[in-house]
């Protein structure tokens, strides 16, 4: 913890009052839930970002970066050392290529995308989170997913930056060798490849997959996916099929609507997602010897 302590004061000389003590995660997660941050600080700036963690690393010192907060639970206890809030934002366009920070929306990314006729990312339109997540856990949805359009990403490690081509990011289905080998490298900006396109056809095709999505999952305060999809079947339909539909524990619920999102209906703690995660698994490895794994990322002391 001494590491900490003197990683914060570093912190607290680079960056002055922006370094807050003891802020509550629950303010960063979609899903409303969450303790304490030992430090916090939001990165506006690629620099922001680059000097926090290079910051952390020297003290050898706990860093986590969080950008929309909505694939991850953070527990009740909170999390130990500094909580950076990835709020880059930078984004440009050339030719058929998009460079952006890794703060920035994938949904804002799609619209902007959609607006300049740019096609191959229309299946984000709906996507929760950061354009930086959405690469270290290869999202997709729709048949789409991050692999098919990054080119590379410029990351800063302990020993300065690097860039990692497509190629180095090993994808996989929902993952990536920064999510399979977490580390200390830090995503700063993304360049796609995308393709010429009609900007009218490309937002229907958008507004299709919105609308898919509000029919078949629950809005508000909602954590989803919970769950990856098995090899050859959907984590939601096991969960429906093994009769956890409305299930509870305390504040949290798996959803009526789609059974691969958990709600906090008011005042759920992580505990209780982390029992109603426990129980689905339990029950769809009891009933059809499947072994869901989890998608979201839970963080903290647990
Ligand atoms: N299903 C059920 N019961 C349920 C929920 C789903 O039977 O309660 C069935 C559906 O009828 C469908 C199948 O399961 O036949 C798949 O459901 P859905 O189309 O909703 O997609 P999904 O496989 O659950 C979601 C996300 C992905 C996410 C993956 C998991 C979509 C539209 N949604 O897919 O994208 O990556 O789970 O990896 O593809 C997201 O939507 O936020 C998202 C990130």
């Amino acid at each position: 913890m001494s590491d900490y302590v003197e990683a914060c004061a570093a912190m607290r000389l680079a960056f002055g009052e922006r370094v807050l003590m003891e802020e509550p995660l629950a303010r960063h997660s979609s899903a409303r839930i969450g303790g304490p941050a030992d430090g916090f600080f939001a990165a506006h700036t690629v620099d922001d970002l680059r000097e926090a963690a290079l910051i952390m690393w020297e003290y050898d010192a706990p860093l986590f970066v969080v950008g929309g907060g909505s694939n991850v639970v953070f527990s009740d206890d909170g999390v130990r050392g500094l909580v950076v809030h990835n709020r880059t934002s930078g984004l440009s366009f050339e030719g058929t290529q998009v460079l952006a920070e890794s703060g920035v929306s994938a949904v804002s990314l799609a619209r902007r995308a959609i607006s300049r006729g740019l096609a191959g990312f229309e299946w984000a339109a709906g996507l929760p989170g950061t354009i930086g997540g959405a690469v270290v856990g290869n999202a997709g949805a729709h048949g789409g997913d991050m692999s098919q359009s990054v080119v590379w990403v410029d990351a800063v490690t302990p020993d300065g930056d690097v860039r990692l081509t497509n190629e180095d990011l090993a994808f996989e289905y929902r993952s990536s060798i920064l999510k399979r080998q977490p580390g200390r490298v830090i995503i700063l900006r993304v360049l796609l490849q995308l393709a010429e396109g009609d900007t009218a056809s490309l937002e229907a095709r958008a507004e299709e997959f919105r609308a898919y999505r509000r029919r078949t999952q629950p809005q508000g305060a909602t954590i989803g996916s919970m769950f990856k999809n098995p090899p050859g079947d959907y984590a939601g339909r096991l969960i429906e099929a093994a009769g956890l539909k409305g299930a509870r524990v305390g504040g949290a619920q798996i959803s009526e609507v789609h059974g691969n999102f958990f709600i906090n209906t008011g005042g759920a703690t992580a505990s209780d997602v982390k029992a109603l995660v426990e129980l689905a698994r339990r029950e769809v490895l009891e009933q059809f010897g499947v072994s869901l794994e989890l998608e979201v990322e839970l963080v903290g002391e647990w």
